[in-house]
């Protein structure tokens, strides 16, 4: 099977796309990557064989999938679902129980992946060994106190860099009990992270957010039967417990289709349906404020699979206006898309209260700023968002910055531009979306 990690060895470094390249076609994006995750993470501790295909290809979930070998989880290749160029990617797992982990042979390497190393340090903090972990430059200047701290309460111990407060992070895991837990920040990595420890500890924990988060973690574990109560949507109960062996297929990635449905919408004479995405509520709030601009789409339900409903998504190029927004949990990932889409609207868009912003794969306020002022737009950046002056528009040498998100969002203007554009340090596509250059090529041959 291909894996992921070969897709990042062959990534160009630059794309170079000539536009406007008008949008036509059906397109299927990869498996969510948060969905894509937290089933490898639960089936390594159900007991029995699970079954997941439509994985997310990228690397951040390769870097889950090579933690849990290292863990003795026998992971192997589901037959008929790999796919060299990006699409579905499959695996059996097969798990025995939270004691059936062995202590890990050397470090993990979480890569640039923040949801492997926080949804990690919750696991391995009850189980009896060290383990040791860490990530690429970026991901070791992400916070963890928001991780750690809970942990603490429940008795975990934890070592890392600044007082355990950055990565490389050393767990010695010990048995945890389980405690009330308040957190700082609202964060579907965090919640899961305690989850998993709290499956483990003994007694009963409680997780109190101050905003709700991404809710897959409670959807799933709920659906396999695990012990964990929603008592509000923001507070989680959980006893110790395990959830049992699955079969699902991941649906889309909504933050990966948000790409596109920005790109469509902006690049005139476009029409394009994404099939199979997660219609997964708290996901789908960027199709909201879309809709506020003026973006014609439309949502087509299609079902649902442990509890995570999906559809298609329609998309129709569209006249677009500002708006102001203040992005909430759920969505942040969609804001590099979105600040893209403000940028080619008439008037002004603000982004609003997301300091949080700062702390992803890179700084996205002054990254996204950086690109939008290429691109010829004018951009106030400010410590909890961005303000954004649509206007006339250039084709330039966009940057990634390292950051997926970045460099997708930069493509996605350059095909709406008149010219030759560049985006440099194009390879960072591969932590989620290795086929995110071809799949936009493909929809643009399919108007040629
Ligand atoms: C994720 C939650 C978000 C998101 C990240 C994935 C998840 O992060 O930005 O890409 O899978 O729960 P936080 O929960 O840390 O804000």
């Amino acid at each position: 099977m291909t894996r992921p990690n070969d897709d990042a060895v062959s990534q160009p470094r630059e794309l170079a796309i000539t536009g406007p390249r008008p949008l036509h076609g059906r397109l299927r994006v990869p498996g969510d990557k948060g969905i894509s995750h937290r089933a490898l993470l639960f089936a390594a501790i159900a007991r029995g064989t699970s079954h997941i295909t439509g994985l997310a290809p990228g690397d951040d979930v390769e870097r889950t999938r090579r933690a849990l070998v290292a863990l003795g989880v026998e992971v192997g290749d589901a037959p008929d679902t790999s796919n060299a160029s990006g699409g579905p990617v499959g695996v059996t797992v097969t798990g025995n129980g939270f004691d059936a982990l062995r202590a890990p042979d050397g470090v993990i390497d979480c890569g640039n992946s923040g949801t492997t190393m926080r949804m990690l340090v919750g696991l391995l903090s009850g189980r009896p060994f060290v383990s040791e972990l860490t990530g690429d430059v970026s991901l070791r200047r992400r916070p963890m106190a928001r991780v750690i701290d809970p942990l603490r309460t429940m008795g975990a111990v934890i070592d890392g860099a600044d007082g355990g407060r950055l990565a490389p992070l050393i767990v010695h895991g010990h048995p945890l009990h389980g405690a009330p837990m308040v957190l700082a920040t609202a964060s579907g990595q965090v919640k899961t992270a305690l989850v998993l420890a709290a499956l483990q500890a003994e007694g009963v924990s409680e997780i109190i957010e101050p905003a709700t988060s991404r809710d897959h973690t409670e959807r799933l574990l709920a659906a396999l039967g695990a012990p964990i109560e929603v008592a509000s949507p923001t507070t989680l109960r959980v006893t110790p417990g395990e959830p049992r062996a699955f079969d699902l297929a991941v649906p889309g990635d909504p933050s990966s289709a948000a790409f596109f449905v920005v790109a469509a919408l902006i690049t005139p004479g476009s029409d394009i349906v994404l099939e199979g995405v997660s219609l997964n509520p708290g996901r789908l709030e960027f199709v909201e404020i879309l809709r506020t601009m003026g973006a014609d789409i439309e949502v087509q339900p299609g079902g649902e699979q442990l509890g995570e409903p999906f559809g298609d998504l329609r998309v129709r190029a569209s006249a677009l206006v500002g708006t102001s927004f203040s992005p909430q949990e759920g969505i942040i990932d969609e804001v590099p898309a979105l600040a893209v889409a403000a940028a080619f609207a008439a008037g002004i868009t603000e982004i609003r209260d997301a300091p949080e912003l700062r702390v992803k794969e890179s700084d996205r306020i002054a990254t996204v700023a950086q690109e939008l002022t290429e691109l010829g737009a004018r951009v106030e950046a400010r410590p909890d968002g961005l303000v954004v002056h649509g206007g006339t528009l250039r084709p330039g040498i966009f940057k990634s910055h390292g950051d997926h998100r970045v460099a997708m969002a930069a493509a996605v203007a350059a095909n709406a531009l008149a010219g030759e554009s560049h985006v440099r340090g194009w390879q960072s596509v591969a932590v989620s979306y290795p086929a995110f250059g071809d799949d936009l090529a493909a929809l643009a041959a399919a108007s040629a």
